[in-house]
């Protein structure tokens, strides 16, 4: 698969796998396997979705060589902290059952529990992650879900600056200054829910587009987002739809990617990353 490289120079697989509501039981480790075999060699993991340890045992049952695979994790919004941090990254990675991961991402930056001292606790977290970093136990750090705003405040006092931020995007969701200021400061966006979480397959727009391509609504969706220039994590369980997402040997017309941005009825999740409640 082809690869972008992240600003410290690591390459980062163009489409990664997404494990989000997959189930801790056997189901995960089957596809995990088979994103492997069909060629994904990026996988998006978090704490947050309870199946890391079925994530790591499809990742071992794969045969796939570690320094062949890209792993992200991310640490969970009750870990902020400098000491919690690192502790939290070293149950993620016992329970992938590995000694380093490829990224390392807060995965919201405003957690409830810390909401009126967020901006100082992100910066520790931070700084927890540089030390991960420097020590080799994460080859790439980075955020979610974070705002300009929430990335400035790490900028105004970190040494090594955020690589990647993965947010929300798809049709109707495009996060357009987000992506810009991405791009301004050499950040990598990675493009989650890029099916919508599944309601892009409701879309009449979408389905009259795919249908014209010969393709399938995921396969567009996904497209969309790489020629967007963000990194898609797609999510299936499903081997026939693991296998199909992944080809995407078509262009979508510049007069589509158009007409798809002006989409608007394929709704988000409509999170606001000030204001979550978890
Ligand atoms: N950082 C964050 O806060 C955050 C938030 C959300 C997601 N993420 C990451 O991004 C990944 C992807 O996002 P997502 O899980 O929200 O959803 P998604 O990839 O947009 O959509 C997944 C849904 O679409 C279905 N699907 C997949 N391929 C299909 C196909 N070819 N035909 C029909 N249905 C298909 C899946 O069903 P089956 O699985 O049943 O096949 C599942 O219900 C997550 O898994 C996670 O790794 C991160």
């Amino acid at each position: 698969m082809e690869t972008v490289a992240l600003s410290n120079g690591k390459q980062m697989p163009v489409i990664g796998f997404g494990t989000w509501k997959a189930p801790s039981d056997e189901i995960t480790v089957n596809a995990v396997k088979t994103a492997v075999e069909c060629g994904y060699t990026h996988i998006d993991a978090a704490a947050a979705y309870h199946n890391e340890m079925w994530v790591g045992k499809g990742i071992r049952e794969s045969g796939i060589k570690r320094e062949d695979l890209f792993l992200t994790s991310k640490l969970w919004n009750d870990d902020h902290g400098y000491e919690a941090a690192l502790k939290a990254f070293e149950n993620t990675a016992a329970d992938l059952g590995v000694d380093y991961l490829d990224l390392y991402l807060i995965h919201w930056p405003v957690p409830v529990k810390f909401h009126d001292n967020y901006i100082e606790k992100n910066r520790e977290t931070w700084r927890a992650f540089e030390e991960l970093y420097r020590a080799g136990k994460v080859k790439a750090i980075g955020v979610s879900n974070f705002k300009p705003h929430h990335i400035d405040e790490i900028l105004e006092v970190c040494e090594i600056p955020p690589m990647v931020n993965q947010i929300e995007f798809h049709p109707s969701c495009l996060q357009e200054e987000i992506r810009a200021y991405c791009k301004e400061k050499n950040i990598v966006v990675e493009a989650y829910s890029p099916l919508a979480n599944g309601k892009a397959f409701q879309c009449e727009e979408l389905k009259e587009a795919a249908e014209r391509y010969g393709v399938t609504v995921a396969q567009l969706c996904v497209k969309y987002a790489l020629q967007h220039h963000t990194v898609p994590l797609v999510k299936s369980v499903t081997k026939e739809r693991i296998q199909d997402n992944l080809k995407l040997d078509f262009t979508i017309s510049d007069e589509d990617m158009k007409a798809i941005d002006a989409i608007t009825t394929c709704e988000g999740s409509n999170r606001d990353s000030d204001y979550i409640d978890f």
